[in-house]
């Protein structure tokens, strides 16, 4: 377990590619462990409840985050929450699919995903694969035929 280093690899890519166009990428989080990503939850459901938890994050044992794939992105000025408002996000969007990350959880696609739009998390799976992502409009579910 731990963070993939093929993705590493990509996101370093990408973001030196992105940085030579003045966006800045920081990956402000990636690998969690089952008892990181059970502790996060936790602290959710005590703060929201279970049921506005369940829109958007994942119970221990099913976040993509275990499996060292998927990267939530900030810039040097923004938190998770603000990342939709910026050049980063516009340039991840155009840009993204040619390193072989996704938008794991696209707009307009919460009752395919099973969670709300999170303009921040990418997810790697690879080049050949994420060329049929461009448009940022289909969901990993709807590509595997889940
Ligand atoms: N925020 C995503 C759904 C996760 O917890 O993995
Ligand atoms: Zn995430």
């Amino acid at each position: 377990p731990g963070e993939s280093k093929e993705a590493r690899t990509a996101f370093e890519n990408m973001k030196a590619d992105a940085a030579a166009e003045g966006i800045y990428l920081n990956a402000f989080s990636t690998y969690r462990s089952y008892w990181s990503q059970n502790t996060l939850y936790n602290n959710y459901v005590a703060n929201y409840g279970q049921d506005p938890t369940d829109t958007f994050s994942a119970k221990a044992g099913f976040s993509e985050h275990q499996t060292g794939l998927a990267m939530d992105l900030t810039t040097s000025s923004t938190t998770l929450g603000t990342f939709e408002s910026t050049k980063e996000f516009k340039w991840m969007k155009e840009n993204c699919y040619k390193y072989g990350f996704i938008l794991r959880y696209p707009e307009g696609k919460e009752w395919i995903t099973g969670y709300m739009h999170e303009s921040w998390h990418f997810r790697y799976i690879g080049t050949e694969h994420s060329k049929n992502f461009e448009n940022n409009d289909l969901t990993l579910e709807e590509y595997l035929g889940i």
